[in-house]
């Protein structure tokens, strides 16, 4: 009976303050000036922390060490409910900054494809796919994202990339690139073999993986499945008349 209560009640509305103290504190401070392990949060605008949270970089596990987009179903990522508690809780320390973009499907994709190409390109490739820009740092593909990211990326400029503002980028701009962006063919569709070549010495080791599962599997297979069909031919040939004749 009380569990049944418990379903039915609202979700409690995520409280900002207690998930800042639990999941980000220990390295951005409590008063939110920084630690080693973590920057000041102070005036670095709303965009940024949207950027960090709903790509799921934050709560970091490692401090400083890039990391790729983490996909909410890994379960590393703030619910949806979390990032926007948090957010109000942050808004009066990382005022100063830019806000969170109001961006709007842009309807010239071939316009946000040349400013792609001008402004991004060089770092996320022709492709989307990125690329490496340091040892330990990278562009990071742009085949997965939705365009609330893109708008969040743009505006806040995160990591090593450039921060684009309202001057470089008009709101027409942000729509046209975003857009773009957001409709790069995925990652998953893409025309290419299923590993990525890494040498003859992976990929041979592939081959022969692949010959030893073919092996057993045909094994397997056969012997469970030729004797019936066996049996089955066989009567077939009597049926028709015993041409088998030895
Ligand atoms: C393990 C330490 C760690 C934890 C925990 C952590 N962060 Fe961070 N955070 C960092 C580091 C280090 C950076 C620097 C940039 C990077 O690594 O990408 C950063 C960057 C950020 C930025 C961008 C700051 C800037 O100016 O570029 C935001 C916003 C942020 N964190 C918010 C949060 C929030 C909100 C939480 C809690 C949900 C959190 N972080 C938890 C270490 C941490
Ligand atoms: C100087 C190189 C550089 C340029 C130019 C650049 N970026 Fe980036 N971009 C990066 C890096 C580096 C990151 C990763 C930052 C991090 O995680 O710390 C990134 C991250 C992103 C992300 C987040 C992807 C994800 O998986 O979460 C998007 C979206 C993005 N960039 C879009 C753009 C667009 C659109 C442009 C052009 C308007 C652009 N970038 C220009 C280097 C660049």
């Amino acid at each position: 009976m009380t569990l049944l209560i418990a379903i039915a009640a609202p979700a409690p509305t995520p409280d900002g303050a207690r998930l800042y103290a639990n999941s980000c504190a220990s390295c951005h401070a409590p008063e939110k000036l920084g630690t080693k392990d973590g920057p000041s949060l102070r005036g670095i605008g709303l965009a940024r922390v949207d950027f960090y949270l709903i790509t799921g970089r934050m709560p970091a596990a490692v401090p400083w060490l890039q990391v790729g987009h983490r996909e909410r179903r890994t379960g590393q990522q703030l619910s949806l409910g979390e990032i926007r508690a948090l957010e109000n809780y942050l808004a009066p320390t990382v005022a100063g900054g830019p806000d969170i973009p109001v961006v709007f499907a842009g309807h010239d994709l071939e316009r946000g494809r040349r400013l792609y190409a001008a402004n991004c390109e060089h770092c996320h490739a022709a492709t989307g796919e990125g690329g490496a820009l340091g040892q330990l740092t990278w562009a990071p593909s742009l085949r997965h994202v939705t365009i609330d990211v893109v708008a969040d990326a743009i505006r806040a400029g995160p990591g090593e990339m450039p921060r684009f503002g309202e001057q470089q980028f008009a709101q027409d701009d942000l729509n046209d690139v975003a857009a773009y962006v957001a409709n790069l063919p995925d990652e998953s569709r893409r025309d290419v073999p299923p590993f990525r070549s890494t040498g003859p010495v992976p990929e041979g080791a592939a081959g022969y993986l692949a010959v030893i599962v073919l092996v057993a599997f045909v094994f397997t297979f056969w012997r469970v499945d030729t004797p019936a069909l066996e049996r089955e031919e066989a009567v077939r040939r009597d049926e028709g008349g015993g041409v088998e004749g030895m």
